[in-house]
């Protein structure tokens, strides 16, 4: 079974600083905070307007973490040009919109190949992996695949926000489905999105994920046992999750 790997979304560090102005906290700190807890990677999003990690912050993630940077962005010329000048590890193509609080839905892969093609190939040409953003459903990673993405990230965001068990219950079978779907096309695979402590041991336990990408639970929670303690508070709870996925295998 492939290690599970936690990658640290650090946006809300800078949500927090950008609400003052000034450099504090400073988003490069909790990194290598996170680095020193175990983090696996860092996740960060440039958005188009800089509501919180800002050009310069990706330009120092790039030039002092250890761990590999995966930065989210959406396909634009803009971004396009930042990522392949400053060559982060990865790039996880997001759908973006000005009005929306967080990103609320996976990309359209299938409706949108046309568009988003020219991105996928010019990052991977300057060796930067490439993951999109999806909603878990098996046609979205088929057009995932075929576009010649090297990862798909499911949005497991209504797994985790689901009011009811029942409702949970079936998104889960939709992220395992994809899971497998991922599997069929070579796709690597992983999840983020709204994850806490109650919601991921499920997901970490389905094995052909290998990421986990996680941030405002882990960000939020740090305000009251510090960040050191919510990352390695939930990287037990993913290692409970994969040790779940060994026993079933067995
Ligand atoms: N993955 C993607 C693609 C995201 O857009 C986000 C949110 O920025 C995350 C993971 C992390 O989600 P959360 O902050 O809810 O843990």
């Amino acid at each position: 079974m492939q290690h599970l790997r936690l990658g640290v979304n650090i946006d809300h560090v800078a949500t927090i600083r950008n609400a003052r102005g000034g450099i504090h906290p400073d988003p490069l700190r909790a990194a290598k905070i996170a680095e020193e807890a175990g983090a696996d990677g860092i996740t960060a999003h440039l958005r188009e307007d800089r509501r919180h990690i800002a050009d310069y912050d990706i330009k120092l993630l790039s030039e002092n973490l250890t761990i590999p940077l995966n930065f989210e962005m959406a396909a634009t010329e803009e971004m396009l040009e930042i990522a392949l000048a400053h060559k982060p590890h990865a790039a996880c193509l997001v759908p973006e919109k000005r009005e929306e609080r967080t990103t609320e839905g996976g990309l359209d892969v299938l409706g949108g190949q046309n568009s988003l093609q020219k991105y996928v190939s010019e990052l991977k040409n300057s060796d930067i992996r490439v993951s999109l953003f999806v909603e878990p459903d098996p046609r979205q990673l088929e057009a995932a695949a075929r576009l010649g993405a090297d990862i798909v990230e499911l949005h497991v965001g209504p797994y985790c926000d689901a009011e009811t068990p029942e409702e949970r219950d079936q998104h889960f079978k939709r992220i395992l489905a994809a899971a497998k779907a991922a599997e069929e096309f070579n796709l690597e695979c992983h999840a983020g999105h709204g994850l806490t402590y109650e919601t991921v041991e499920p997901v970490a336990a389905i094995p052909s994920i290998v990421e986990l990408n996680i941030g405002h639970f882990l960000i939020g929670e740090a305000i009251f046992v510090g960040l050191d303690t919510s990352i390695k508070e939930m990287r037990r709870r993913m290692d409970i999750g994969r040790a779940k996925a060994v026993e079933q295998s067995v």
